[in-house]
This record gives structure tokens, C-alpha cells and sequence, in this order.
């Protein structure tokens, strides 16, 4: 898998993917490359604009991809129902669902709609709701896979069950790690359930190390001393977005992509280079905390894997 790159990725002729938060940076070169391949893509975002560009720029590589766009807001659980709703009267079934869409260490303690801590509503809860929801879909689907985007950032992540959404102490940093901490136990626990309950769903986790995309303007802002040492460092340790969109498109495609597999780059600190296997930390493979984070998720959003399974 050493130089493994999108050539590589088979045809997905027929396949069908939806990408979260496809308008710009890793979203959208996953979005590019899975188009590129042959698959229906549903690029989904928040902002229609930046969605009808992202549309135009895939469609300029790619003039024949079969892509749309569609509205998005995973801070928000209403919209994520909507946007649930809408796919699953459009279509019998999903093949890829790719947990993409992120914002990392707000500076100061913002809100989803639903009054979610922001990164924990949008990075994790605002995923695990659109998943469950979209389950009757995946499992109509042969293969499904679903890839969740977690980060280096999980390994200084700790779940802090009596604070989770950050209300007596936020701190920017803390609160991205949890949410990046989140996702890989969730892609873990989501395997071990699907495996269990025969739902035939593929969980994996990806992460692209250091990749050059809007995350850190979004977030933390360019002008913070973390970034100003980070542009002195970036062109050792940093990568394109296309290249940082490869493990996710390795989790999602490759026939050599394990059942709870996680990737990332393979190069020095996993910051850059061609997919492998990634490391996990050991608090990502607490099952006991995963359980109660699966739990918590449940209460939180008020949608129930087991209860959709079930209806389906
Ligand atoms: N870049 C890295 O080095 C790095 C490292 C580790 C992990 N990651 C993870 O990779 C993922 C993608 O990040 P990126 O680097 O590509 O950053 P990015 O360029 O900022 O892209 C993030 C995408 O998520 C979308 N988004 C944010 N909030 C949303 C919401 N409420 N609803 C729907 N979409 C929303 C953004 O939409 P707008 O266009 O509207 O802003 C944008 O399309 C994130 O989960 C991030 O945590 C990135």
C-alpha cells in the first residue's frame, strides 16, 4: 500500500456516496476523486454557494461525473433529518457515507442549534445522528462502507463524560481532541455493533495527518501563535488536501481496507505520505466508554440505531 494514490481506487460505477462538508478542503477532493472514479456523489454543506462552486470545479475536472449538491448543517439535528429524509425518497440505497465534515478549536464556546457544544455537535453528534438515520440505506447496499474522519488530535483526547459539551470549562483544544476522539471510538463501536446485530455495514476511520485546507482559518484563525509556528514548520510537515484525502479514500475503496480499519498517512508522526494503517490510541479502544458514548449519543440526539434498524 506504499504508494497507493487514486489510481488504485476501482471503478464505483454504480456506487453511490454521500461526502459531509464536500464544499471545500478534504471534503471535496474526497468528493473529486470518488466522482472521478464513477460514482453518484452527493456533495453535502452547509453553504450552497461554496457547494454550487464545488459542483463546478469537480464538473470542469470531470465533465461527465454524476454529482449534485445538497443542504447539510450537521449543527443543526433538524437539518440532518431533513437531509436524511430527502435522500432516502431519492434513493434505495447508499454505498459510502464519508463522515467528513469538521470544525476545529473554536476559540470561544459557540452552540449547534440544539445547544451541542459546537465542535461536539458538528465533528461527532451531527455524524453519528446522519449515520444512524441513513442506516436503512446502507444496509440496502452490498457492501456499504461508512468513513469517519477522526485526527492525530485523538491522542490527546479524553471523552469527559461529566462535562461533554463543555459548559463549566471550555478550552478550544480539549474540546477538538474530544470530538476527534469521538469519531474513531464511534467508526470502532459502530463496527463491533454492525458485526453483532448483522447490519453488514463496513465502519472504518481515516485520518489525513497535517493537510493544507481551511480548517485552521475556520477555527483557531491564522493569527494565533500555534499557526504562526506552524507556517514556519508547514512545508516539512504538511501535504495537499488531495494528498490528505487519500487514507479516507483508502478506508472507502480499497478491497485491502480492513472491517474497523483506521488510516493515515505513513510517513514520519503520521503527518504526511501515501495510507497505512494508523495508530489508535488506548482510550479509543476503551469499549466500555465507547458503549456509554453510544449511549450518550443516543439520549442526546434522541435517534437510536437499534430503533431505526429495527423499523427498517
Ligand atoms: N486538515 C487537516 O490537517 C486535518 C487533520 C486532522 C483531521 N482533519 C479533519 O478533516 C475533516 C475535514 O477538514 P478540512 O481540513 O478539509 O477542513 P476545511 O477545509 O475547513 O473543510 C471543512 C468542511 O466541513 C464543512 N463544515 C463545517 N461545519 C459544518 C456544518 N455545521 N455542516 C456541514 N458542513 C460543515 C465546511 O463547510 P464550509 O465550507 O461551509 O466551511 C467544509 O466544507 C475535519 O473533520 C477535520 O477535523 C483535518
Amino acid at each position: 500500500m506504499t504508494d497507493w494514490s487514486t489510481a488504485d481506487i476501482p471503478s464505483l460505477s454504480g456506487k453511490i456516496a454521500v461526502v459531509t462538508g464536500a464544499t471545500g478542503g478534504l471534503g471535496y477532493e474526497t468528493a473529486m476523486a470518488l466522482a472521478g472514479a464513477g460514482a453518484i456523489v452527493i456533495l453535502a454543506g452547509r453553504n450552497d454557494a461554496k457547494g454550487l462552486r464545488a459542483i463546478e470545479g469537480i464538473c470542469e475536472r470531470f465533465p461527465n461525473a454524476l454529482i449534485a449538491y445538497e443542504h447539510l448543517d450537521l449543527a443543526s439535528l433538524s437539518s440532518v433529518a431533513d437531509f436524511a429524509r430527502r435522500f432516502a425518497a431519492a434513493n434505495e440505497q447508499l454505498d459510502l457515507l464519508i463522515n467528513n465534515a469538521g470544525v476545529m478549536a473554536l476559540p470561544k464556546r459557540q452552540q449547534t442549534a440544539d445547544g451541542f457544544e459546537m465542535q461536539l455537535g458538528t465533528n461527532y453528534l451531527g455524524h453519528y445522528a446522519l449515520t444512524a438515520r441513513l442506516l436503512p440505506q446502507l444496509r440496502r447496499a452490498k457492501t456499504p462502507r461508512v468513513v469517519s474522519l477522526s485526527s492525530l488530535a485523538h491522542r490527546s483526547g479524553a471523552i469527559n463524560f461529566d462535562d461533554l459539551q463543555g459548559k463549566h470549562c471550555y478550552r478550544p483544544w480539549r474540546a477538538y481532541c474530544q470530538s476527534k476522539l469521538a469519531m474513531l471510538m464511534f467508526a470502532l463501536e459502530l463496527q463491533r455493533r454492525s458485526l453483532a446485530a448483522g447490519w453488514g455495514v463496513m465502519s472504518l476511520a481515516a485520518h489525513p495527518g497535517y493537510a493544507r485546507t481551511d480548517l485552521i482559518s475556520n477555527g483557531p484563525g491564522a493569527n494565533t501563535f500555534r499557526w504562526r509556528v506552524g507556517r514556519l514548520l508547514q512545508p516539512m510537515m504538511s501535504q495537499s488536501a488531495a494528498e490528505g484525502a487519500l487514507p479516507t479514500l483508502f478506508a472507502a475503496t480499497s478491497p485491502g481496507a480492513e472491517l474497523g480499519g483506521y488510516y493515515g498517512p505513513n510517513g514520519f508522526y503520521e503527518l504526511k505520505g501515501p495510507p497505512a494503517p494508523a495508530r489508535i490510541m488506548p482510550q479509543a479502544k476503551d469499549f466500555a466508554s465507547a458503549a456509554m458514548l453510544w449511549d450518550a449519543s443516543a439520549t442526546l440526539t434522541g435517534v437510536s440505531f437499534d430503533d431505526i434498524a429495527v423499523a427498517a
